[in-house]
C-alpha cells in the first residue's frame, strides 16, 4: 500500500526537525551565527524561537531577506557580514549532499549569499533529511545564478558541458539576477565543474559547494539523527 502524501510530508517534515535540533547543541550565548534559507533553516529558526536561543544570540548574518524577517520576527538582530569580524558557525540546508560533504544548493535562489557566508566561517553545519543524500549528484538540477543580460549566453555555454539549462522564469534572486537550473549532468567531478562554471563570463555563482564543503553534515531520518 503507497503511503498517503500527507503523511510522507509529515515524516519529511520530522527528518528535519531531528537535524535542526541536534543542531541546537552548538550554539553558544552571544554568539554571531549565520544562517541559511529554506525549509530545514526554517525548522531551526522556529526552534530558536521556542527554545530561546533568538535571544541568546548577539545576532545572525542571514542567506536571505525570507530568513532575516523570520528571524527579525523573534528578536534576532540582523547583521552585516561587513560588520562582523568573524563568524564563527553558520548553520544551512542542502538540495543534495555526498558523503564527502560536497553539496548542491541554491533550490532557494539564495546560493551566492549562502557560498559567500560558507566561505567567511570558521565552520559549516549542514542540516539535511536522508532524502538528500547521494553517491553522485545532480539528480537535482545545478542552480547557476547569472547577471541578467548574460543568461542567454551563460546557458549556451552550460549546454556544452552536457547539461540542460533551465531558465527559472519569474525568479529574481535577492541580488536582482536570474537562475539558471542545469538538468540532467551527472557530476563526476565537482570540484572541476564548479571550477569550470566559475569561469564562464556572467556567472555569479554555481550552487555546487566543492571548494567549500560542509564541515558537518547532520543528517535527520526516522530513526534519529547521523552526523558525517
Ligand atoms: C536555498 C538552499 C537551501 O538550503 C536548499 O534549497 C534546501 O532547502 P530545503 O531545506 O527547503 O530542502 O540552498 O538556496
Amino acid at each position: 500500500m503507497t503511503k498517503p502524501a500527507a503523511a510522507v510530508a509529515d515524516a519529511g517534515q520530522i527528518k528535519k526537525l531531528h537535524a535542526a535540533r541536534a543542531s541546537l547543541a552548538m550554539l553558544r550565548d552571544d554568539m554571531i551565527l549565520g544562517i541559511g534559507t529554506g525549509s530545514t533553516v526554517n525548522a531551526f529558526i522556529d526552534l530558536l524561537g521556542t527554545d530561546g536561543w533568538a535571544s541568546r544570540l548577539r545576532g545572525a548574518v542571514s542567506s536571505s531577506e525570507g530568513s532575516s524577517a523570520r528571524l527579525r520576527a523573534l528578536g534576532t538582530p540582523i547583521l552585516d557580514l561587513n560588520e562582523v569580524p568573524d563568524l564563527p558557525l553558520y548553520i544551512d540546508g542542502a538540495d543534495e549532499a555526498t558523503r564527502a560533504r560536497v553539496l548542491i544548493k541554491g533550490g532557494g535562489a539564495a546560493l551566492t549569499r549562502e557560498k559567500i557566508i560558507a566561505a567567511a566561517a570558521d565552520r559549516f553545519v549542514c542540516i539535511v533529511d536522508d532524502s538528500k543524500l547521494v553517491e553522485t549528484l545532480g539528480r537535482f538540477p545545478l542552480p547557476v545564478e547569472v547577471i541578467p543580460m548574460a543568461r542567454c549566453y551563460v546557458a549556451r555555454r552550460l549546454a556544452s558541458l552536457g547539461g540542460r539549462p533551465v531558465w527559472r522564469e519569474g525568479t529574481t534572486t535577492d541580488n536582482g539576477n536570474h537562475i539558471l537550473d542545469l538538468h540532467d549532468l551527472a557530476i563526476a567531478d565537482p570540484m572541476a565543474l564548479e571550477a569550470a562554471i566559475n569561469q564562464i563570463t556572467g556567472v555569479v555563482t554555481v550552487g555546487l559547494f566543492a571548494a567549500r564543503p560542509a564541515d558537518l553534515l547532520v543528517i535527520g531520518a526516522s530513526g534519529g539523527v547521523e552526523f558525517i
